[in-house]
């Protein structure tokens, strides 16, 4: 019932909305994409803006910031966010998008709050535990993640954070924290391209310090990068000390390929990256257990798999192909 009065509102709402798409589509190809701000750090943004405007929940950070970005202004995030919020909110329908934590098994509609829910508990555990707590937090592909403006820590929680991303994303989204005035004084933001075998250089530069207990948010990011780079970052977090742990997703090298029966999924899935003008590139390999690829990558840089979760269900006619990891460095 709930779900039939949010479809019929949307229909009575659908010119707003329509206005919204379109503003929004063509924001992210004429401006995001053609100054090589990333397309797809849009899509997990939109995700959590969903579970902000149903009330599930709340990022006040990313509403903020989605009024100051090349993707969107203030009037589309009206058309979309406010309109598809007001239809959530009337009709009482938090499912699908909308949803968090989110059904279990998720679905393709639910994947982005499982996925977020992940996230949450990794970083909640990681840096809310007595012994050892990381002193440093670093998002590597932060995007338009908020999760430094607006996690709820400890209040005496003495922690240093850095965001990692290419050049144009984190101007782009600088310039939104400081139009939105969130305050961003405590992150330290490093440009560089995780495809470069300097990267890691670049964060010890910008004042990161290997000697400190460190949790690295990896969200999103591995598919877009080639094997090495995915590689070397893990032997990085092999490297800090004992207690620092990396929360990071990956896509199966099968849905990836297009091997059996993810041929069309892998096909549409391409053509939905191409639009933004990135590429697919890294999947891991699954095994019977799903998590062999994984556990594999983790154990090659003498990290343990700790936590492993998998969208949807091996009984689905698409089995699961999206991976959520937390890895230690035991
Ligand atoms: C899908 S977005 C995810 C953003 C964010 N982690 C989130 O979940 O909201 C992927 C991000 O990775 C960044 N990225 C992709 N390839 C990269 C590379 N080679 N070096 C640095 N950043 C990269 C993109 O700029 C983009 O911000």
């Amino acid at each position: 019932m709930r779900i039939l009065i949010f479809s019929l509102l949307c229909i009575v709402l659908s010119p707003l909305l329509i206005a919204g798409v379109i503003i929004y589509t063509w924001r992210v190809r004429r401006i995001s994409v053609r100054q090589n701000i990333s397309g797809t750090a849009n899509e997990p943004l939109g995700g959590r803006l969903g579970m902000h405007v149903a009330g599930t929940r709340i990022d006040e950070a990313a509403y903020r910031l989605a009024g100051h970005l090349p993707s969107y202004t203030k009037l589309s995030r009206f058309l979309l966010l406010d309109v598809l919020g007001f239809a959530s909110k009337i009709s009482g329908f938090k499912g699908g998008f909308f949803a968090y934590p989110g059904e279990r098994p998720s679905k393709l509609m639910s994947m982005m709050s499982h996925r977020t829910d992940f996230f949450d508990r990794s970083i909640r555990d990681s840096l809310s535990r007595n012994e050892n707590s990381p002193k440093q937090f670093v998002v590597l592909g932060a995007g338009y993640d908020t999760r430094c403006y607006d996690l709820d820590l400890p209040k005496d929680l003495d922690i240093q954070c850095f965001e990692v991303d290419m050049a144009p994303t984190l101007n782009a989204k600088r310039k939104a924290l400081e139009l939105a005035g969130i305050p961003h004084d405590h992150v330290i933001f490093v440009e560089t391209d995780f495809n470069q075998g300097t990267w890691m250089e670049t964060l010890l530069a910008s004042g990161f310090n290997p000697n400190l207990t460190t949790y690295i948010l990896w969200e999103g990011v591995t598919m877009y990068l080639v094997e090495k780079a995915v590689r070397d970052t893990l032997s990085l977090v092999s490297t800090l000390p004992r207690g620092s742990a990396v929360g990071v997703d990956f896509f199966s090298e099968d849905m990836l390929k297009g091997n059996g029966p993810y041929e069309k999924m892998s096909k549409a899935m391409h053509r939905a990256i191409r639009y933004y003008s990135e590429s697919l590139i890294f999947g891991v390999p699954t095994g019977e257990q799903l998590s062999a690829g994984v556990e594999s990558l983790a154990r090659d840089s003498g990290l343990t798999l700790s936590r492993f979760e998998h969208t949807g269900s091996k009984e689905d006619k698409l089995p699961p192909w999206y991976f959520f990891a937390h890895i230690d460095n035991l």
